[in-house]
């Protein structure tokens, strides 16, 4: 076969990304990071100081910002046009309003055909807020990962404690919660499960657990 597409959605913080990582390596299949994408247009859209509701500004910043992934350690590089937005792109003001950009209908046509283009490449695993709903609605293999909010406010400022970043649990959980509610109210693809996505909580699973479930759910497909 030319490979299976893994679709893995789910709330922030779920560990989307960890997991999508892993299954990508063991299977040697692309890894797409979908809300790098959004996160790149919304970092050069504050770069410029733009009104982010402004839904024809911004996608003048998606026509002009070729988005690429490149490989690094211990993780690929994300580029915006010429810039490497690596580490730009995860801290609190692009995190605080990725959710408006990526409410925008034309940003997320386009942002999704880019997606689509590198999902036609053969096995691929993607993680997002609408992959198995809008972005690959025929992949195999669609998965939605949950946990609570406090574990993953937990979990999100075990991170940030490692990289130096201090950002109190309370506000993280607002933080989280303010982006879930966002996401999954907005009009064009909201973050909700796809109807044959299977529901994993992780809340008391070890990333190898989850890992292993979703390999297994890819093996039945090779
Ligand atoms: O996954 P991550 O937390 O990096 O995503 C950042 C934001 O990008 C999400 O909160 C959401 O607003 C947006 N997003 C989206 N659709 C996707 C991926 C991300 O709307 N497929």
């Amino acid at each position: 076969s030319s490979g299976v597409q893994v679709a893995i959605d789910g709330p922030a913080s779920a560990g989307k990304s960890t997991v999508a990582k892993l299954v990508a390596k063991h299977f040697d299949y692309v890894y797409l990071d979908t809300g790098a994408m959004y996160r790149a247009i919304t970092w050069a859209a504050l770069r410029d100081g733009l009104d982010l509701n402004d839904e024809a500004a911004v996608m003048a910043i998606v026509a002009k910002t070729p988005i690429r992934f490149t490989p690094g350690q211990p993780d690929q590089l994300v580029f915006a046009g010429e810039t490497d937005v690596t580490r730009a792109i995860r801290e609190e003001a692009v995190t605080n309003n990725v959710s408006t950009v990526a409410a925008l209908p034309a940003v997320r046509a386009a942002l999704t055909e880019q997606m689509q283009q590198i999902a036609a490449a053969g096995g691929i695993v993607m993680d997002g807020r609408d992959i198995g709903t809008t972005v690959l609605p025929s992949a195999q293999v669609k998965i939605f990962l949950e946990a609570s909010v406090a574990e993953r406010a937990r979990r999100r400022f075990k991170e940030n404690q490692a990289k130096g970043i201090a950002v109190s649990l309370a506000t993280l959980e607002q933080e989280i919660a303010t982006r879930d509610y966002k996401d999954s109210h907005r009009t064009s693809s909201p973050l909700t499960q796809a109807k044959d996505a299977i529901l994993l909580d992780t809340t008391s699973l070890t990333v190898n657990q989850v890992v292993d479930k979703i390999v297994n759910l890819v093996d039945k497909y090779l």
